[in-house]
């Protein structure tokens, strides 16, 4: 009898041996992941999210899953929720798609930017090919309804908006990007309307203007980006950021960096909130090897230690967080291979970089 306890006694310290272990381990896990160490920073670290995959094989599904929710307190939609996603034809919003990955971010506490209202790209095709041609009116009256039932639909759960994305000419050019269906019918203050209506359908939403090739070069875009934003300023528009999408090359140079950190400085002191939008780093095709995965994980610490010295800046989201899943890949681009993860979700060293400068 005194035996038989014994070794009830033994059997329970050798399970409880065993599930302290474990118990540790998952603490420890859980503790080396961006978001934890990004919030006890007061930070945001996000990743797009393509829904496409949440319907993909289940497996992977989960693991993609997983990983976004475990590693990310931020999430924006990859494609979702833009206009011609959302409203394929005229008057026929689909909104399962935004739904279901709105649903995804509150069920795992995630903050949820939304991309993105006006474009010029991605549009359905009532708006970009009309059977009646638009005048400014039909067109301002249709941006208004869309607004508002974007807006509308997500609001109090959507905390920042994408308003307009990349209306701006590519260098050498300067001004607003004319060929644009909105600058063309409406004008270039499809902009400021834009940003009114936002407001309107919700107020406490901060509200950015999106924008490429602007934050590692000071070039002519550079330069219409800052007297958009004065104007819009003046002029009493509700714009509250600026987001930078920061899509770059493999070997960040420091000079880029110190470019940045420049303009960051310049938006701030215009009252801008500062969002890098779109990270993400690729390697040329065919050059991918140990010796630039290096230099790609050095260039995101490069970036991620600006990301935390700017007081201005708050969140960093990447464009996707693995290799497996990135718009380089989609349709023949000169680059690869550009994000955190690999194709089988494992840990790159441009992972480690990324925590292991927002832990210090
Ligand atoms: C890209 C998506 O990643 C692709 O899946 C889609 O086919 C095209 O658009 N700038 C933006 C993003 O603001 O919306 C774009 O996303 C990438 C460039």
């Amino acid at each position: 009898m005194k035996n038989q306890l014994n070794l009830n006694l033994v059997e329970l310290a050798k399970k409880l041996m065993v599930t302290s272990v474990f118990v540790i381990l998952c603490v420890i896990a859980n503790a080396q992941t961006l978001r934890l160490v990004a919030k006890a920073k007061g930070k945001f670290i996000g990743s797009a999210a393509n829904s496409a995959i949440f319907y993909k094989d289940p497996a992977i599904a989960k693991d993609y899953k997983n990983i976004l929710a475990k590693e990310f307190n931020m999430i924006v939609a990859e494609n979702e929720m833009k206009m011609g996603v959302l409203l394929p034809s005229e008057g026929n919003y689909n909104w399962s798609k935004a739904d279901a990955l709105v649903a995804f971010a509150e069920k795992n506490n995630m903050r949820l930017r939304g991309h993105t209202l006006v474009w010029h790209n991605q549009l359905p095709k009532f708006i970009s090919n009309p059977i009646t041609p638009w005048t400014r009116e039909t067109l301002l009256a249709e941006m208004k309804n869309h607004i508002n039932a974007v807006v509308g639909r997500y609001k109090g759960k959507v905390k920042e908006w994408d308003v307009v994305n990349e209306a701006l000419n590519d260098p050498p050019a300067k001004g607003i990007r004319m060929t644009s269906i909105w600058a063309k019918v409406i004008g270039e203050d499809f902009i400021d309307s834009a940003f009114v209506y936002a407001h309107q359908a919700d107020p406490k939403a901060d509200l950015y203007y999106n924008d490429y090739n602007i934050e590692y070069n000071f070039n002519t875009k550079t330069q219409s980006l800052l007297s958009l934003v004065k104007r819009l300023k003046q002029q009493h528009i509700p714009i509250h950021g600026v987001g930078l999408q920061s899509h770059s090359n493999y070997n960040l140079k420091d000079s880029e960096i110190a470019n940045l950190s420049k303009f960051v400085d310049s938006l701030a002191v215009l009252g801008m909130k500062v969002a890098l939008t779109e990270v993400d780093l690729g390697i040329p095709k065919g050059a991918v090897n140990d010796s630039t995965l290096n230099v790609q994980a050095n260039s995101y610490a490069k970036l991620t230690q600006l990301f935390m010295n700017k007081s201005a800046i708050k969140s960093m989201v990447f464009w996707g967080f693995t290799d497996a899943y990135t718009w380089l890949e989609e349709r023949p681009k000169p680059k690869e291979q550009p994000l955190l993860f690999d194709k089988n979700l494992i840990k790159k060293q441009a992972y480690y970089s990324v925590y292991n400068t927002i832990k210090n």
